[in-house]
């Protein structure tokens, strides 16, 4: 809950680089997260080649920052109904691997997909869905105004209130 509580996306980073092998546990984390049918269809590309990054960069309006690295996201084209989501819990673990170990992590949805499939070599039958940036923050954001509990969760049917949220 501590690591959950405190992440923040974070679009300010400092140059020093990441180790290869904290690179190595964020990929570790990522390939662990769960998958509809265990189906694993994703596949991540570990960026730390700074023109590379560079250039994703210049194709992301979403991507603020100079990252360190970047992790690139993607599955097969013929797998995007339920991919989608799978990338999305890889790269929450990503995020969250990420914070434990002091990195700090943006996740960026804003890119052109075409452009950065290009730029990485992957084949046109694979679409890039997610990129995170990563580095060590240089500036961590306060945290943003996040929803009440009471507000998004009911307790048995839709619209039924729970007394127990409010204190939450
Ligand atoms: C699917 C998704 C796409 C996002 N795309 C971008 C993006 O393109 N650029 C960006 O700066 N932040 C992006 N974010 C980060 C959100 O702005 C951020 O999660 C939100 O403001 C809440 O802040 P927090 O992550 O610190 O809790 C994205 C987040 C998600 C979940």
């Amino acid at each position: 809950m501590e690591a959950i509580r405190t992440r923040r996306s974070i679009r300010s980073f400092k140059n020093d680089e990441i180790s290869d092998e904290d690179a190595v546990k964020m990929l570790e984390a990522a390939r662990l997260a769960p998958s509809a049918g265990n189906k694993q269809p994703w596949t991540f590309i570990y960026i730390k080649d700074p023109q590379v990054i560079r250039m994703i960069k210049n194709c992301s309006p979403g991507f603020y920052a100079d990252a360190t690295a970047a992790i690139v996201m993607g599955i097969k084209k013929e797998d995007e109904k339920r991919g989608t989501l799978d990338v999305c819990f890889a790269a929450e673990n990503i995020l969250l691997a990420a914070h434990a170990l002091g990195i700090g992590g943006c996740p960026i949805v804003s890119f052109n997909s075409d452009a950065v499939r290009e730029i990485i070599n992957a084949p046109k039958d694979w679409q890039a869905i997610l990129v995170v940036s990563l580095g060590y923050p240089d500036k961590v954001p306060s945290p943003p105004l996040k929803k009440k509990l009471s507000d998004i969760a009911y307790l048995d049917f839709f619209g039924r209130k729970w007394e127990r949220l409010d204190v939450a």
